[in-house]
């Protein structure tokens, strides 16, 4: 490794304080009541105080830790957060709240999901259920956890039993266009599940409490962190026709049911429509 790179276990180390400090506001805000509402995209796209209050925080312990690294956040972008990441080459990438929606109507499934990038590669990441304390983490090469135990995903190969998680962008026009392709999915899956934190999405695959998820339309922040977990606990995380996970989709899936559940969505226009 070049001597100015820092180790994989010691972003992983920060992220994981920052994300744990980062859930800790959310939640005690949360128990206060949700305040500073206002929407962004869509009128059902919301975002909160405590988005921005966790987003600020914990760009503030990163800068803290680690002065020179650019940081890419879902509420303010980051000031550097386009660049390569200062000398170290390290980028963060964070979604603050993740399941905004379920905030605002205290469900108890939101996170923070935060993810240490070198060069471009993800390397570090950790997704924490703000509520439940239940926390993800990966090392790219160095596998996934939740609690001390590492991560296997779904070995299900028959995509007619594969139970599968999805979700919906904000916009009505794209939203009709999903379910249009969940409607024609369906029948060809166990059932499907849309829990609202794709962070947590992508963490419940890798831990085989669903088989499989697909989304369009994320940000990065939404899937830098929960793609590594799902990626190091042996799903293959990818777009469609060769294309990296990215904002036209992102499939994570165990490799005997990629292909299936790829060619249904291609056959489907899943990464198309507005
Ligand atoms: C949203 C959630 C949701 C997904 C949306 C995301 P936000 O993030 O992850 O599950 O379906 O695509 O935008 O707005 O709650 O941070």
């Amino acid at each position: 490794m070049d001597g100015t790179r820092p180790g994989r276990d010691e972003l992983l180390e920060i992220a994981v304080e920052v994300a744990r400090q980062a859930a800790d506001t959310a939640r005690r805000m949360r128990a206060d009541g949700v305040s500073g509402i206002s929407t962004k995209s869509t009128a059902t796209d919301v975002v909160t105080a405590a988005d921005r209050a966790v987003e600020r925080e914990a760009v503030a312990t990163l800068r803290a830790a680690r002065p020179g690294d650019a940081v890419l956040g879902e509420e303010y972008g980051g000031a550097d957060g386009t660049g390569p990441g200062g000398d170290a080459g390290v980028r963060w990438i964070l979604d603050p709240i993740d399941g905004t929606v379920n905030y605002l109507y205290g469900l108890p499934h939101y996170a923070v999901s935060l993810a240490a990038e070198v060069d471009g590669e993800v390397v570090a990441g950790v997704v924490r259920n703000a509520v439940t304390g239940d926390e993800w983490t990966a090392i790219r090469g160095g596998g996934a956890y939740r609690a001390g135990e590492r991560l296997r995903s779904s070995t299900e190969t028959d995509l007619g039993k594969a139970l599968v998680a999805t979700g919906f962008g904000y916009d009505p026009a794209r939203r009709a266009h999903q379910a249009g392709v969940l409607a024609e999915l369906i029948p060809h899956v166990r059932d499907i599940r849309r829990f609202g934190v794709a962070s947590i999405d992508l963490c419940l695959a890798a831990e085989g409490s669903v088989d499989v998820y697909y989304e369009k339309g994320l940000n990065l922040w939404d899937h830098a962190a929960g793609g590594l977990i799902a990626t190091e606990s042996g799903l293959r995380v990818d777009g469609l026709a060769g294309a990296g996970p990215g904002p036209d989709l992102v499939i994570a899936a165990p490799p005997a049911l990629f292909g299936p559940l790829h060619d249904h969505l291609a056959r489907l226009d899943a990464a198309g429509g507005p």
